[in-house]
Order: C-alpha cells, then sequence, then structure tokens
C-alpha cells in the first residue's frame, strides 16, 4: 500500500509536469470566462473535489494555480446563467483593480449553486484578459562616443587584466565611462576581486530572451525559464519587436566571449519569464512572479501599467499575493527581489507612486540617470523611488546584446535602469546570500550615493541620508554596494502597524474662498499601539486614501512624518481627467525609513491652484507602517488579506480586559534595540533631538477622536486567524504540499489530468485570439533622447516640488511638455489598439532575416524604434 502511494505520487509529479509542468488548456477568451477559486484546503481537499463534482459542466476545471496549493482556475461559458455568481464579472464598468468578485446573493432558482459556492469557497479572482506593456523608449538614431584617446586608459586596463576582447565594451560607458569619468556603475573594482555575480540567476520577466545568442547561451538558466505567451519551456522571442528582454538580459549577463560587450555581472544567469508577447491574465502574471522560486534570485520587470500620465493601475490581489509569496519563500526563505522600472512617463507628468507595481513594498524600485549624470526627462519621480542608476539621456544609450545575434547602442528608458540595477544586485547577492528581500533594500538606501544634490529637493531623512523623490537614496555604486552588503548583518524580521481609517470627509469646494485650501488630518501613533505590534522602526510606509474628484490630476496629497520627513505621495498630473479619484488607493513611500513612526503623522490633501473647477472631498485615509520587529521571535507571517487593524484592536481590547501584567500581548520592553555590530550609518541621529518630535504621549492609544470602526478594508472578510505558515518552504513545485489531504488530492488531480489531456485534444487549436489592446500599449517616448537631458531639467526644475515652500504648480511647464504631449499622442495614435497587428499571425514570427519585408507598412514606425534597422555594428576599438 504504502509502496503504491509512493508510486502514486510519483506518477502525479510525472503527469503533472508533462501535462503542465506549467502549461496550461489553451484559453478561449471569446467564449468562456476564467476565475481562480480558493479553497480552504486545510482539511484536505473535499471542498475542492465536491465543488468540482457538483458543478460539472458547469464551472469547469482547468488547471491549479502555479506555485499556490488552494488557488485553481477554472472557467464557465460565458452564455451560461450561473455567470450570474460571479457578481459582476460580465460589468465592463468593474473595477479590475484588485481582480476580487463578491459573490452575489441570488434567492430563487440558483440558490442552491449559490449556497454550494459560498461554502466552500474563500475568494474568488476574475481573470481578465490583458496585456502589459513594455517600458519601451523609441530611439531614432544610432550615435556612438566620441572617445579621446587618453581617456580610454580605464578601458584599455580593463580589459587588458581581464581580457575582454568584446568588441562593443569600448562603447559601454555604464560599465566605464570615458567621456564623463565617474558616471558609470564603478564595477571594475569588483571584476578585479573576482566578483561577477556567479551563482546567482536573474529572471527577465519580459517578451523573451534570445537563449540561441551565443552572448546568452551560455548564462542561460533554463530551469529558470518559461514563456507564458506561447506555453512553452523555451522563452524565445517569437514576435518581430521581442527584443526588449534579451537587451536587458545582455546589461545583466552579457558573455564575454568576444561578441557585443558584457554584463554587469557577466558570470551570473539568466532566465527568461515571457509574459509581455501577448494576451495573459492575472493568473499568468502571478505564476510569472513566483516562476522558478528556487532557481530565480531575482526579478527584473520593465513594464507596467501604461505611462501615459493619466493611468492609476495596481497588480490584481492574486499577483500581490505572489509576490508576497516570492518575498516569503524565494532564495530559500531570504526572499526573492523584485526590480522594477520607475516608468518613462516622465514627460507626460507622470509618477510611479500611480503605478501599483513600482509602489509595492515588495519591489524595488529604480529610476534613471544618463551618461552626463542627470536626470533624464522621461524618468518618473515619486517616493517610491529607491535608487537610480544608468541609462538613456543626454544624446547615449545602453549598447547592450539584441536579438539576431547583434548588438544595440541604442537601448534606454527606465527599462534599461532596472536590469543594470538587477545585474548588480547579482553582485551583491553573491558576496552575500544571507541578505533578504529586506536587506537588500536596506544596502540600496544605506549604500547609494546621492546625485545632483542642487536639483533634486534633497532631504535628509531619519537614516541621516540624503533622499530625493527624482533620485531616491541616489545612484548604485557597484563598488560601494558590494562592499556595504558584504558586512551587512540581517535585520530582524518584518512586522506591520495599521492604523485605523481616519475619517475626514472634508472639502475643496468651488467657493473661492476654498482656493488656496490645503485639508490636514493628523494620525497620531504612540508607543504602546506600536509596542503592540512588536515594532521599532519604519521601513516602507503606505498611506490608502479615499478621495473623489472630479479632476484628479489636479489632486496634491503629501504625508509629513513625525520626524519633518515629506512624501510627496500625488503630484499634479495635468493629463489625467479622470473624475474617479481615489478609491482605496495606496501610495507608498520609501523616506521614512529609520523612522521610530511615533508620533504625528499628518496628511495634507489639495488642489492644484492653477485649475479651478476641481471639486476634491477628502473622504478617509490609512496608514500603514512597515518595519522592523522589536522581538524577532514573535514575528509573524505577513498575510496581505488580513486587516490587521482590527487584528491590533482585539489585542488592545484583550489587554484591557486581562490587566494581568503578566499576560502575553505586551512584549516586554527592550530598553536598547541591539545595536547592529558594525558600522551602519544606520545610526540615524537620534530622533529625539529634533526640534519637532512631538514627545506627547497619549496614553490612551484607541479612545481618540477618530473613529475605530474599521473603515471599507479592501479585504472585506476577516480570515480566521489560521496558522500562517501554511506555505511550506520551497514547494513551488505542484503537488508537494504536506497538507494532511495531500493523498485525496493527488487521487483527485489524477483524474483532473486525464480530463484536461482530454480536452487538450478536443481543444482546436488557435482559439483564444482575442486582443484587448484598449488598456494597454506601448510606451513612447518620441525623440527624447536627443537633447541634453538638462532640457528636460529645466521644465522638471520649474514643477519640481518645492519642499520649502508652497505645492508646486506644475502647469507652469505647460507648453513645453504639451508639445511633446502632442508628439507623444500623434505617435500613438499612428500604432494604436486599432492599427496593431495581431502578433499571433504568423507573419510576425521571427525565424529568418526577411521579416523587414513582410511587415505592412503601419509598422514603420514600431520597426524603426525596434533594432531591426539600427542594430549596432560592431567598431573596432580604438586604441
Ligand atoms: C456555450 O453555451 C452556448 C449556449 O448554451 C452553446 O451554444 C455553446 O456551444 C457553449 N460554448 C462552449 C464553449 O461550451
Ligand atoms: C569606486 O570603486 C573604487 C574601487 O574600484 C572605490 O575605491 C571607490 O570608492 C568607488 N566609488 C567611487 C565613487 O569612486
Ligand atoms: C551566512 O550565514 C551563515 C549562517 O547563518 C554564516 O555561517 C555565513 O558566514 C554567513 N555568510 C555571510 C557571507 O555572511
Amino acid at each position: 500500500m504504502l509502496f503504491s502511494i509512493t508510486k502514486l505520487a510519483i506518477l502525479v509529479q510525472f503527469l503533472s509536469s508533462i501535462t503542465w509542468g506549467y502549461s496550461m488548456p489553451k484559453r478561449d477568451y471569446d467564449n468562456k470566462n476564467y476565475f481562480i477559486l480558493e479553497f480552504d484546503t486545510s482539511k484536505g481537499s473535499k471542498n475542492l473535489n465536491s465543488f468540482i463534482k457538483e458543478n460539472k459542466g458547469i464551472y469547469n476545471f482547468e488547471h491549479q494555480l502555479y506555485g499556490f496549493d488552494d488557488h485553481y482556475i477554472f472557467s464557465i461559458n460565458k452564455s451560461h446563467p450561473y455567470n450570474d455568481f460571479l457578481g459582476n464579472y460580465n460589468s465592463d464598468t468593474i473595477n479590475h483593480d484588485d481582480g476580487n468578485l463578491k459573490l452575489l446573493k441570488r434567492s430563487g432558482e440558483y440558490e442552491a449553486q449559490y449556497d454550494s459556492l459560498i461554502n466552500s469557497v474563500k475568494s474568488i479572482h476574475s481573470l481578465k484578459p490583458k496585456k502589459l506593456s513594455k517600458r519601451l523608449p523609441i530611439q531614432i538614431e544610432d550615435r556612438s562616443i566620441d572617445i579621446v584617446d587618453s581617456a580610454q586608459k580605464p578601458i584599455k586596463d580593463a580589459s587588458e587584466k581581464l581580457d575582454i576582447n568584446d568588441p562593443t565594451f569600448i562603447e559601454q560607458w555604464h560599465l566605464i565611462n570615458a567621456m564623463n569619468p565617474g558616471n558609470d556603475v564603478n564595477v571594475t573594482g569588483l571584476w578585479y576581486e573576482g566578483i561577477f555575480g556567479e551563482g546567482i540567476t536573474s529572471a527577465i520577466v519580459d517578451d523573451g530572451l534570445d537563449v540561441d545568442n551565443p552572448d546568452l547561451n551560455e548564462n542561460f538558466n533554463a530551469k529558470g525559464s518559461w514563456d507564458f505567451n506561447s506555453n512553452t519551456n523555451f522563452p524565445k522571442p517569437r514576435l518581430f519587436d521581442d527584443y526588449h528582454g534579451t537587451r536587458c538580459a545582455g546589461e545583466i549577463a552579457a558573455v564575454k566571449n568576444g561578441q557585443c560587450g558584457v554584463g554587469v555581472s557577466y558570470k551570473s544567469k539568466v532566465s527568461g519569464i515571457r509574459i509581455l508577447s501577448g494576451t495573459i491574465t492575472a493568473s499568468e502574471e502571478a505564476a510569472a512572479m513566483i516562476y522558478g522560486l528556487d532557481v530565480n534570485d531575482i526579478y527584473s520587470c520593465s513594464w507596467g501599467p501604461t505611462d501615459d500620465g493619466r493611468t492609476l493601475s495596481a497588480p490584481e490581489l492574486i499577483v500581490k499575493k505572489a509576490m508576497v509569496k516570492g518575498v516569503q519563500k524565494g532564495r530559500k526563505d531570504k526572499g526573492s527581489v523584485y526590480v522594477f522600472a520607475s516608468g518613462n512617463g516622465g514627460r507626460n507628468g507622470d509618477s510611479c507612486n500611480f503605478d501599483g507595481y513600482t509602489n509595492s513594498i515588495f519591489s524595488i524600485t529604480v529610476g534613471a540617470i544618463d551618461y552626463k549624470g542627470l536626470h533624464p526627462a522621461y524618468a518618473e519621480a515619486c517616493s517610491a523611488v529607491m535608487v537610480v542608476t544608468y541609462s538613456s539621456g543626454s544624446g547615449e544609450h545602453i549598447h547592450t546584446t539584441d536579438i539576431h545575434d547583434k548588438c544595440t547602442a541604442i537601448h534606454g528608458g527606465t527599462s534599461a535602469a532596472a536590469p543594470l540595477a538587477a545585474g548588480i544586485y547579482s553582485l551583491v547577492l553573491s558576496v552575500n546570500p544571507n541578505l533578504t528581500w529586506r536587506d537588500v533594500q536596506y544596502v540600496s538606501a544605506l549604500s547609494a550615493v546621492p546625485v545632483n544634490e542642487d536639483d533634486g529637493n534633497y532631504q535628509i531623512t531619519a537614516l541621516d541620508r540624503k533622499y530625493s523623490h527624482k533620485y531616491g537614496y541616489g545612484k548604485i555604486d557597484a563598488y560601494q554596494m558590494v562592499k556595504f552588503a558584504e558586512k551587512w548583518q540581517n535585520v530582524k524580521p518584518q512586522t506591520w502597524f495599521y492604523s485605523d481609517f481616519k475619517e475626514v470627509n472634508e472639502a475643496i469646494t468651488k467657493d473661492p474662498s476654498d482656493d488656496n485650501k490645503v485639508i490636514k488630518s493628523v494620525i497620531n501613533i504612540n508607543k504602546e499601539d506600536l509596542k503592540l505590534m512588536n515594532f521599532d522602526k519604519v521601513e516602507h510606509v503606505t498611506v490608502t486614501v479615499n478621495i473623489e474628484s472630479k479632476l484628479r490630476g489636479a489632486v496634491g496629497v503629501r504625508l509629513i512624518s513625525p520626524f519633518g520627513v515629506i512624501s510627496d505621495l500625488a503630484t499634479f498630473r495635468h493629463l489625467d481627467k479622470s473624475g474617479q479619484g481615489f478609491a482605496d488607493w495606496t501610495f507608498m513611500s520609501v523616506a521614512h525609513w529609520g523612522e521610530t513612526g511615533e508620533g504625528d503623522w499628518t496628511i495634507e490633501v489639495f488642489s492644484d491652484p492653477e485649475v479651478d473647477i476641481n471639486e476634491v472631498n477628502f473622504k478617509n485615509w490609512q496608514l500603514r507602517l512597515f518595519g522592523q520587529t522589536i522581538d524577532a521571535d514573535k514575528a509573524e507571517t505577513y498575510d496581505i488579506t488580513k486587516d490587521y487593524a482590527k487584528i491590533r484592536r482585539d489585542k488592545l481590547e484583550e489587554l484591557k480586559n486581562k490587566p494581568k501584567p503578566e499576560e502575553k500581548p505586551k512584549p516586554e520592553e527592550k530598553p536598547e534595540e541591539k545595536p547592529k555590530p558594525e558600522d551602519k550609518p544606520e545610526e540615524k541621529p537620534k530622533p529625539e533631538d529634533k526640534p519637532e518630535e512631538k514627545p506627547e504621549e497619549k496614553p490612551k492609544p484607541e479612545e481618540k477622536p477618530d473613529k475605530p470602526e474599521d473603515k471599507p478594508e479592501d479585504k472585506p472578510e476577516d480570515k480566521p486567524d489560521t496558522p500562517e505558515d501554511t506555505d511550506e518552504p520551497g514547494q513551488n513545485k505542484q503537488y508537494t504540499n504536506d497538507h494532511t489531504g495531500q493523498y485525496f488530492m493527488a487521487i483527485a488531480v489524477v483524474g483532473f489530468i486525464i480530463v484536461i489531456i482530454m480536452m487538450r485534444y478536443h481543444k482546436t487549436p488557435g482559439s483564444s485570439r482575442r486582443r484587448r489592446r484598449e488598456e494597454y500599449e506601448f510606451d513612447i517616448i518620441p525623440g527624447e533622447d536627443y537633447s541634453d537631458s538638462e532640457e528636460g531639467e529645466d521644465d522638471d526644475d520649474e514643477d519640481s516640488l518645492d519642499l520649502g515652500n508652497d505645492r508646486r504648480a506644475p502647469n507652469k511647464s505647460n507648453n513645453q511638455s504639451r508639445n511633446s504631449d502632442e508628439a507623444r499622442d500623434r505617435l500613438f495614435d499612428e500604432f494604436n489598439a486599432e492599427t496593431l497587428p495581431d502578433y499571433e499571425d504568423d507573419m510576425f514570427i521571427i525565424d529568418d532575416d526577411d521579416e523587414h519585408a513582410k511587415n505592412p507598412p503601419q509598422d514603420q514606425k514600431l520597426q524603426e524604434g525596434s533594432t531591426l534597422g539600427s542594430s549596432y555594428k560592431p567598431t573596432e576599438a580604438k586604441s
């Protein structure tokens, strides 16, 4: 019996790996709705099994969600009446920001079915087809560096010492900048010490990775790779414009092999996770974020919501859950490192705080500076920017590997900055693999070098570091970061503090007396509150707001901490004409890192004084602090679906009701947070002697005037406090969960496999062709790179945050930016959703070199921007 169980388990593993390993049945978006159901599997798979049985022929089982034990994908025929139970699934107006649907209570005919659903299912999540957009700046012409011979010495030295004969190494100014010395990532010192990123893998979550390119092949990690667009394990670029991921990969790990240049960590590995080249849903996106969790250390993401200056969009809940899983289970529980490009919408007045990927606490947001060290106008700023590194601007670009075994000299945008950072993180992790995902963020903040200090409105933060919304904590200096990381000791585990939702309900009206009105609201956090949550020191801060406005782009939101640091959460976006306001929108800031959290946190909501039609109603807000624990042993595992404000109130209640001194919820007072062993500059100037620090301690935390009732939480249901460790380490493979119901699950699974195999055979290939381009588009920056970034700088200066004085007035620079907006819109209109080709059409498949001829004329522009016409022709290294 035992033997046969084992055999069965092996069979299941085997079957699952060949059946969907991660491959999934072809989707039919035209005729079916897809959704994820989360089951309570703590008592085995009974719920799942009976659900499947009872709903056979209605809700059809598709497959398990990759990486999750308890999430399963189902489909339903769009014309079936039971779609109703999926709530507003079919409505176009549904806010799909987190994709979570409410089950609609039905009476009469369908009541029994409704009950069956509601009784066994923990959550339901719609899977709407969508396409994500690359951070893709358009480039027009090539331009090479004019190297003065004497300046080339560092390049020659490196080339000789390291035996680098790659022809475009000399052009890779981001590695060694001969023209503007000092404006590079300062990596050679590490290379001379033999630090090349060995043993670390970065996954390029993008449009593919040219595996066959000899410049990448040797460093390709097949195990960490998957193509979600073509459903294979070989993430090859297949469309004519699938060059983006390959270029990014080259920046990290282009092999030292006499071809093109080299990667910044040229002995590290790269894997390719292809999701940008076609229609996907949140289930593939979630799977991509944790694909190969046991192999991929870093996920480099140069894409996101459109950077058009009017989009407000966050990852769906299931994608957030995946990222939480990544930071909890990736890298043997040290946590995957997610690197995101801040975005290329700077010229559109866009801000990365309107993008829920970049403003996630789980991602490191990387902005750009150019080869002169200037801020390129395209690079988005916001309080979530952690660091910057090099990319295009002032007429130069990133030189890297390209598809078709070529090199490119025109890679750019923040798209190119993020992988460069990822490559440097490979170096960091190769010298200190002990760093957790949060340690990597500490190391980033503490070792970055401030740049352009007269420009970025830097503030001194509690870390005793300078912070700028444009440059974050500064640029990455690879040498300094790695040296710093080498000695870094792990920080204590993470904890969090959620305030109650604070009701404000104050408006700015048309009344002229409201012209310069600033709505202020304060949340006070006292020491007892923080102790209750085992909270020692702040890392990330998030603010969730509900603000109604007829003109979202004219609403400003800023947060002022007890320490006096200001985070500009919402900056004016003149293109954002939305009347939807901010509904449960969450902003993030890394500017308060190192603060105690104690004291008055003030939010200010105001309207652009130059816009007179705006009306604003600030309804309520919630402050969440994430940081270090006081007592590491009492650390918990974060659950994104829990209402920690309620949990805190319950703890407080418990404390009040049982005033016995030795009741456990009170973490004992640690007089001194253990000073970390070494020389961390983290020794901040003690906030205590900051004048603005109000030491007033309210002894009674909860009886404040703010109503402590729980407000529209994003998570309606209070999940029972299940033991948090339902996920086992390293089990990102399917069916290796340790739940008691595993055996039953296995049997059920065999059944499903058979069903699925049958389904696959019955499926007409290519039935899902529908595209939804209207929500997503390419990010285009017209000709941005052909003037010095200083020019962009000028208008930035005008509309940049003036922290000392009043809020900024971004409209001043409208003339200039309008022009570029127009240009951009024009470019965009030329190949927007309607004119974009169906990429799955054979004519776009790259399998030979004459695809130029095959492209229809309307793609001319796109092609121009692609590498096809413009691949770098290797020049001889001048000596
Ligand atoms: C969906 O239902 C309609 C009407 O009942 C039927 O004609 C159609 O074949 C079904 N489609 C699929 C994919 O099952
Ligand atoms: C750059 O690297 C060198 C070692 O190669 C190091 O001494 C220096 O501090 C680093 N940073 C700067 C800004 O020069
Ligand atoms: C990592 O941690 C292990 C044990 O926790 C320790 O032996 C090792 O020296 C650490 N490595 C680094 C580079 O700090």
